[in-house]
């Protein structure tokens, strides 16, 4: 069946079907964060107007309430990636967020002078900065893997770069900039041989592909509620439990604690010993109801939807003349990245933007990834369950104007 002339969840998304500056919006900026379905929204809002309470600190019924759909979250998430145990899902901001919680909390604490750390070409900054704050500190030294013109790892340099000194690699699941999907348990299963823990960036991975971290052998994975389907302001940061119990606290604060005094302070058990101060309470409990509607589609579906909407897009903006896109790897989902002779990214998406279509342009948080292609910015479409094919004609046309207006 195809979805591209019948989309049956558009009608899910109340943003999707709007009129924006007299245009019909063409939203295809789904890797800088996905719409929310209306099941998503209602929750929100009935926390805010009905169920507004603090978790884990009251025993009446609307804060029992919250405890209760927020820890239905926890353990929702650690069914969706087979995490071993609820306890092993700690809430946080963001991807970002989970990456500089590991940052400062492991690699500061058990990576000593010398030692290295993998990061891949194709990192977004959130995966570089927050490593490289601690690098600098206890003089750890981070080691590049490369990538080919295609946007893929090269394996085989990845391989010759480990080594005992490696303790940790860090890699993005799936590129926000190129959609590449990287071979990633395969490369856990190479770094493990040499005594390295690997954390996986899933931001761009979590609403695309089935992650389950038992299989992967997962020592630390990273995602953000906004990028499938949920609420910003939300994160989840899985690692293994021994090495969460091994990790001191990242921030002090309520809830972290068992017993405070002024001398001295015991930290409370997992999760809550990561998760310091009121939590973003309506954010995990809209989760909740966009991982229900990721289920109830299913992977498999999603992934025929996008696939199609990926070659159908691919195919059409490769017949405008002097359009390239960056990112042709052999294993992709569905994002674009593209610039066209002779015409600055940001011209192109401002432009468009008239045309009502809603594009990324910039350098995606990817500056050595940009330099690598020598380019310093490209525009992104980025496609979900819920575009279509007018969304990508609405682009296409939009660029022959782009074009036609610059000849
Ligand atoms: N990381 C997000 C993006 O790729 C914001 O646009």
């Amino acid at each position: 069946m195809s979805y591209l002339k019948s989309n049956p969840f558009r009608k899910d998304f109340p943003a999707i079907d709007q009129i924006i500056n007299g245009k019909r919006l063409a939203y295809l900026d789904s890797a800088a964060t996905t719409l929310k379905p209306n099941i998503v929204a209602d929750e929100v809002d009935l926390y805010y107007r009905k169920e507004t309470s603090n978790v884990h600190r009251g025993l009446y019924w609307l804060s029992e309430n919250a405890t209760t759909k927020f820890e239905e979250t926890r353990q929702k998430i650690a069914k969706l990636i087979n995490a071993p145990d609820k306890k092993q899902v700690i809430f946080t901001k963001g991807t970002t967020d989970s990456v500089n919680l590991v940052a400062h909390s492991y690699a500061r604490s058990f990576l000593n002078e010398g030692d290295e750390i993998l990061l891949s070409q194709m990192e977004h900054h959130s995966n570089i900065v927050p490593w490289q704050l601690v690098a600098e500190e206890k003089k750890i030294v981070i080691k590049v893997i490369p990538i080919n013109e295609r946007g893929e790892i090269i394996f085989e340099e990845f391989e010759k770069l480990l080594n005992s000194k490696v303790k940790l690699v860090s890699v993005v699941f799936i590129s926000n900039a190129l959609g590449t999907i990287n071979p990633i348990k395969k490369m856990i299963s190479s770094a493990h041989k040499v005594g390295a823990k690997f954390f996986i960036d899933a931001a761009q991975a979590i609403n695309h592909v089935k992650i389950d971290v038992q299989d992967l052998d997962a020592d630390f994975l990273a995602f953000s509620g906004h990028k499938m389907f949920g609420p910003t302001g939300v994160g989840v940061l899985f690692g293994k439990e021994e090495l969460l119990n091994m990790m001191p606290p990242y921030q002090g604060g309520g809830d972290m604690i068992d017993v405070v005094t002024f001398e001295k302070t015991t930290f409370n058990n997992l999760p809550h010993k990561f998760e310091a101060g009121t939590p973003a309470i309506a954010s995990v409990i809209g989760l909740s109801k966009a991982i229900d509607y990721i289920n109830q589609i299913g992977f498999d579906k999603i992934k025929e939807i996008e696939d199609e909407l990926l070659a159908y897009a691919t195919s059409k903006l490769l017949t405008i003349p002097g359009l390239k896109i960056y990112g042709t790897a052999q294993e992709k989902t569905s994002v674009i990245s593209f610039g066209i002779e002779g015409i600055h990214p940001h011209d192109i998406a401002s432009l468009i933007d008239k045309e009502g279509v809603a594009i990324r342009t910039g350098h995606h948080c990817t500056q050595p990834l940009m330099r690598f292609f020598k380019v310093p910015a490209t525009c992104r479409a980025s496609l979900s369950i819920y575009n279509n094919q007018e969304d990508i004609d609405q682009l296409y046309n939009a660029l022959l104007k782009v074009k036609t207006f610059f000849e």
